[in-house]
């Protein structure tokens, strides 16, 4: 789905797309090939050193101590005392690079939970869950919050990552420079879906971008109540709720739909009323054998789309 991540990359590294991750490579390659040419120099010389002045007969006599030796102790100390702060500088400045966002960027606000990710654009009252879609060569900032533990939106091809946390704002911003659909991560372990707590950026041309935008954002206009439901289950209900009968936090959705169920408030069938209830008021009636662990979806998922995954799940038989 996210041919972008090592497609166009290099064998280290994930393909280039934000104007920060040319600087980010080369001074990751720089640091690298320092620390591998340090590696390598020490222990060629150690060794060497080791052979050379080994005691070559039994009666040999120890070789005087030299004591002190001032061009050999500064030439130790300056060349890297100069390294570090030439990695310092590069580093401190490519940090500020990534902290100062360019007074025009554009402000998208991110909202992190278990498990998933929310995008409001401000300007236009669209909301998307999952996909972050951006116009290419564009300013963006993301000020994020999270509405439980702390989050990490991570984006390899940006080389851009930032916590999100509860109660606080934090900001990262980036520019894409190129087309395309990129995986978003979260990089902070936040609990059991944790590594299903994925995204895509989807990057658009800046005609493309504002089409997207004058047509309300995602169109689902269009779409079958099945394929709106899959593609809600995709982004909202995918990290907890199986559709092949495998163990997540909550029960499977497969064979769900006309199930007689046990619930903390006695046995249910799952029709729909019972499935709607279970997506507004999830606390209503927990399933047995469940951890009350759902967040409400009342004013998340508009009723389309509730009527959507309700559809979904009688297809998963
Ligand atoms: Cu959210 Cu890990």
């Amino acid at each position: 789905m996210n041919e972008g991540l090592m497609k166009n990359g290099s064998f280290w590294m994930p393909s280039q797309a934000s104007t920060f991750a040319p600087g980010i490579d080369v001074l990751y390659d720089f640091i690298f090939w320092l620390s591998v040419v340090l590696f390598v120099g020490i222990f060629v010389v150690t060794a060497y050193f080791i052979i050379k002045y080994r005691r070559k007969t039994d009666d040999q006599l120890a070789v005087a101590q030299i004591i002190h030796n001032d061009a050999l102790e500064l030439t130790w100390t300056l060349i890297p005392l100069g390294l570090v702060m030439l990695l310092f500088v590069w580093g401190f400045n490519s940090y500020l690079g990534m902290t100062v966002p360019p007074s025009d960027a554009m402000d998208i606000k991110v909202t992190s939970k278990k498990w998933n990710w929310q995008f409001d654009y401000p300007e236009k009252k669209i909301t998307t869950f999952g996909d972050l879609t951006v116009p290419v060569d564009t300013p963006i900032r993301l000020v994020m919050s999270s509405q439980d533990v702390i989050h990490s939106f991570f984006v390899p091809n940006l080389r851009i990552k930032q916590d999100s946390m509860p109660n606080r704002y934090t900001t990262v911003w980036f520019q894409a420079t190129k087309v395309g659909r990129f995986q978003i991560f979260c990089a902070e372990y936040c609990g059991d879906a944790h590594s299903d707590m994925l995204g895509n950026l989807i990057v658009l041309s800046k005609k493309d971008y504002e089409k997207w935008l004058d047509n309300g954002g995602p169109s689902t206009a269009g779409m079958s109540l099945t394929d709106l439901g899959q593609r809600v289950y995709q982004t909202q209900c995918s990290a907890c709720h199986s559709i092949d009968n495998s163990p997540k936090t909550g029960p499977t959705f497969k064979g769900l739909y006309g199930k007689l169920t046990q619930t903390s408030a006695g046995a249910v069938k799952a029709d729909e009323n019972y499935l709607r209830e279970s997506i507004v008021d999830p606390m209503a009636k927990i399933v047995t054998g469940y951890p009350a662990g759902m967040i409400t979806f009342a004013g998340i998922l508009k009723d389309r789309e509730i009527d959507g995954v309700i559809e979904y799940i009688k297809t998963l038989k």
